[in-house]
């Protein structure tokens, strides 16, 4: 595509609730140990709201402003907010409106973004069609899930893996030459066998006294993980192949984070060391559309990444969905 503009990313925040499961929290619950949930996942904790006290619409609400204040762009200068979340507080309005109202930020548009597990890179390379094109200048992209509301947990199978948090980045146009994206791609295919779901049953069953089963999320963990597996390596060769970029040019990789193992397989099949490859899913679990903002700003509070660098971030998910987006990351805390 002909790039008029190029873009600049220039603040990131995120924002956790402050409750914390442990998995020997999870022990109470069901028949299971934290050290298979460790072994099987990498996860030891993982972050979930407080009915009545966090929402999606606080925890976006402060990541957004940490990362706009990081930014020095002011509400009002916003033209676009994209919230990439599944797991919405509401049908309508969307995260993005309520969010625009909590920011101030009355010039923006604002709308949500449903791809799951990847909705932070779905909406990152959706926010940079609108400045490559010369449209918006200054556009704030979240990526939101608050799995837990929607968590059978009964369900072991499912629930030691979800942990709830936003994370935000502001991206701004400048010059075409600069551009802080190497290169991206998306992809998708219908989920034929219905492996990652989370059904809306106030839709199926509308009519009154009819008894609606609660949604929870359904997942078929082994066809996800062969999924995630195979798909990583997948999409970011064809995030390279047109340009002049090896994946050896890269400094980092930071895929969704799903499961540890899935990280370690594809990090290897890839050639990437352990010390480039970041992962923050012992503390958090797999928080969905913000994984990967979230892995990213843990690795520079505790300078686990050197800046300037080039990363590789990877979203996987529910639809089936992925991509990828190649990054110039020169933002410092
Ligand atoms: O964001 C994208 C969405 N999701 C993912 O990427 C998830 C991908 N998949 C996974 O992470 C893994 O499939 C899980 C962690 C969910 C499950 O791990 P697994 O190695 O695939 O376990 P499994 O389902 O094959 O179960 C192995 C055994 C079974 O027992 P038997 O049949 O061998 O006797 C399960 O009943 O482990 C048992 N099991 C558990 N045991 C203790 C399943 N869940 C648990 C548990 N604690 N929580």
């Amino acid at each position: 595509m002909q790039k008029n503009y190029g873009i600049k990313f220039i603040g990131i925040g995120t924002a956790l609730p402050s409750k914390v499961v442990k998995n020997t929290d999870l022990e109470k619950l069901y028949d299971t140990t934290d050290e298979w949930i460790y072994q099987r996942t990498g996860i030891r904790e993982r972050r979930v709201v407080e009915e009545g006290k966090e929402s999606g619409f606080s925890l976006s609400t402060q990541a957004a402003k940490k990362a706009l204040s990081m930014s020095g762009v002011s509400p009002a200068d916003l033209d676009l907010i994209i919230v990439a979340t599944a797991t919405p507080d509401n049908l309508y309005p969307s995260m993005s409106c309520l969010l625009q109202g909590a920011l101030g930020a009355n010039s923006a548009i604002a709308y949500d973004l449903s791809a799951a597990c990847s909705g932070f890179v779905y909406a990152v390379i959706t926010a940079a069609q609108f400045i490559y094109c010369g449209t918006y200048k200054n556009i704030l992209v979240v990526g939101l899930d608050i799995h837990s509301r929607f968590m059978d947990w009964s369900d072991r199978s499912v629930s030691i893996l979800f942990g709830d948090g936003a994370g935000a980045v502001v991206l701004q146009s400048t010059l075409a030459a600069s551009d802080e994206i190497l290169g991206y791609s998306m992809q998708s295919q219908a989920d034929s066998k219905s492996d990652l779901v989370l059904t809306n049953h106030n839709i199926f069953y509308p009519a009154r006294n009819v008894k609606i089963s609660p949604n929870f999320t359904k997942m078929n963990g082994k066809a996800i993980f062969e999924f995630g597996l195979k798909i990583i390596p997948e999409t970011i060769n064809k995030t390279l192949a047109p340009t002049s970029l090896k994946i050896s040019d890269f400094d980092y990789l930071i895929p969704h984070q799903a499961n540890k193992r899935i990280i370690d397989s594809a990090a290897k099949k890839l050639g990437f060391p352990n010390e480039k490859v970041i992962s923050n899913i012992e503390k958090v679990g797999n928080t969905s559309a913000a994984s990967i903002p979230l892995a990213l700003k843990d690795a520079m509070d505790t300078k686990k990444i050197k800046v300037p660098c080039k990363m590789l971030w990877v979203g996987f998910g529910a639809g089936l969905t992925w991509g990828t987006v190649a990054v110039n990351w020169n933002l410092k805390l």
